[in-house]
């Protein structure tokens, strides 16, 4: 196994996915956990020292146990890691102005290294960078293999005890070869496994089971993928024990209410209550323009009428969700690790500590392709598993500030005709994500002879593999030009149109 000492980086999961990509069974730990004693009666074959938000340069900052550098293993520090492990190594970290780097960079290879067969084949390599300190003086021992312009150390090591130490992030999509880093560094190591999604699927089948017995549950489903695979796991597992509540809560596209209870009460044969409950939620966000806020109330109310429909079936005690591991990891305070909590997703933040139903949560330890993995794997057809992931919390998120019925109605159309473009170009399936906000500012326009004054609008569009990170779609000039002439054209209420070209990070996907 492989131990992952956890420094509390945004993206400390995805090693895990990474490594599980490569059959390699792997455990993260937050770095509190991780004593001497902890690692011996672990007994890991290799440790990887994740990245982190602190400064070692801060006293009391985290560390790894000293001992574990003597403990003869291959280690791979990781952006923090990479500082933790030169500085307990005896080299120095510093927190410079103007070395920071977040986001694209290029590696320009210094000497050849193991861990790094099969990159630089074409000459320099892009990575992904996330860091505000540098490495101003390398430990003892190591060596430097690859530089980049903000980065004299962004690949050092000392291969002869096969310790590696990189400044960018091997594990997220955007290194294009930190998959290939990760499988040289398991290799090296001496790991071979045997992780599939077959056969997750039978053991969570079996742990369903385990968990729920004779019980009944009820499921949350969005008609996004993840609550539907969840559902069809779990009714495989259970059956009609389970039973489904769709909410409605007037935060949807166009159409979609009906389009999902038509789609679950045709072709699936599980118990379904459709409940449209819209007035209730607009009416409590009216008013509201704190993102934090309003992921709060809408997370709460999701709540409570879970629960008044789970009082209304005989013997209703677990509640599932299609919670995913890029959920649980950007509001992690609740399970301990040391992240910082970016937004309090809507499947965890608005749960009350006592909510008298305990939770199935049959996809936590996924990620996005993982579980359009298991949706095949389940049999669900591939027009609907390449649909779009879309928020809990809905068009909210999309319409920052105040929330008004006739700002969602405007942002229904011109999504819709935005999609529709996309559709239409064919260029649906090469996007992660796409959709339009609505912005809080009204601007000047001029149609026909009049004068107009309306609401901006912003469409997005982004690849990404697992959400965690994403860049903008490079859409041609002309399909942004027709389609803002369309949105402009055909939806009242919008004389302009923007795209947005951020990428995550430093931005994130949805707007709030
Ligand atoms: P961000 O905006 O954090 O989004 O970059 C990453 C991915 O997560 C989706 N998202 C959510 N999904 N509940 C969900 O089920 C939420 O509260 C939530 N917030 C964001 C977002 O659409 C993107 O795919």
């Amino acid at each position: 196994r492989l131990l992952i000492i956890d420094f509390g980086s945004q993206v400390t999961q995805l090693i895990a996915r990474r490594l599980r990509e490569l059959n390699v069974y792997c455990e993260i730990h937050p770095y509190q956990n991780v004593t001497m004693e902890f690692v011996r009666e672990m007994a890991p074959r290799a440790v990887i020292l994740s990245g982190g938000p602190d400064s070692v340069t801060r006293e009391g900052s985290p560390r790894a146990p000293q001992e574990i550098f003597d403990y003869g293993v291959p280690i791979l520090g990781i952006c923090y890691g990479q500082q933790v492990m030169m500085h307990q190594l005896g080299g120095k970290v510093e927190s410079g102005h103007g070395t920071a780097e977040f986001g694209r960079a290029f590696v320009t290879p210094k000497a050849k290294l193991d861990i790094l067969a099969g990159w630089f084949t074409d000459g320099d390599d892009q990575v992904w960078m996330s860091h505000g300190d540098h490495v101003s003086e390398i430990a003892p021992g190591f060596k430097v293999f690859g530089t980049s312009p903000n980065a004299p150390f962004a690949i050092t090591a000392d291969p002869s005890r096969h310790f590696y130490a990189v400044q960018f992030h091997p594990e997220v999509h955007h290194t294009p070869k930190g998959a290939k880093l990760y499988e040289n560094f398991v290799k090296l190591a001496g790991f071979s496994g045997d992780w599939t999604m077959g056969a997750y699927r039978e053991q969570m089948i079996t742990k369903i089971r385990e968990q729920v017995g004779d019980k009944k549950v009820i499921c949350g489903l969005s008609g996004g993928v993840d609550s539907s695979v969840a559902a069809i796991l779990i009714h495989e597992a259970i059956g009609d024990q389970l039973t489904c509540v769709f909410v409605d809560h007037g935060l949807l596209r166009k159409n979609e209410a009906t389009e999902v209870v038509e789609m679950f009460r045709d072709n699936y044969n599980i118990r379904l209550i459709h409940a449209d409950e819209s007035e209730l939620f607009l009416g409590e966000l009216d008013g509201q323009s704190d993102p934090e806020t309003k992921r709060k109330i809408i997370g709460k109310l999701f709540i409570d009428v879970f629960q008044k429909h789970a009082d209304t079936i005989d013997g209703a005690e677990f509640l599932a969700q299609g919670t995913l591991y890029p959920d649980v990891i950007e509001s992690v305070s609740f399970s301990g690790g040391p992240s910082v909590t970016i937004k309090s997703h809507h499947n965890v933040g608005g749960l009350p500590e006592k909510m008298g139903l305990k939770l199935v949560e049959p996809l936590r330890e996924l990620f996005k392709d993982e579980v359009r993995a298991l949706g095949r794997e389940l049999g669900l057809p591939t027009s609907f598993i390449g649909r779009h992931p879309f928020p809990g919390p809905g068009l909210a998120i999309r319409c920052p500030g105040e929330i008004t019925r006739e700002k969602l109605e405007i942002l229904r159309e011109a999504d819709a005709i935005y999609i529709d473009q996309i559709r239409k170009h064919g260029l649906y399936d090469d996007i992660w994500q796409a959709f339009v906000a609505i912005l809080p500012v009204r601007t000047v326009g001029v149609m026909g002879d009049g004068r107009t004054y309306d609401f901006a609008c912003a469409l997005r569009a982004v690849t990404s593999v697992d959400g965690m990170t994403a860049d903008y779609y490079p859409f041609s000039h002309e399909f942004l030009g027709e389609t803002a002439t369309r949105i402009i054209n055909e939806v009242k209420g919008i004389n302009r149109c923007t795209y947005d070209i951020t990428s995550k990070p430093p931005g994130t996907i949805e707007w709030e």
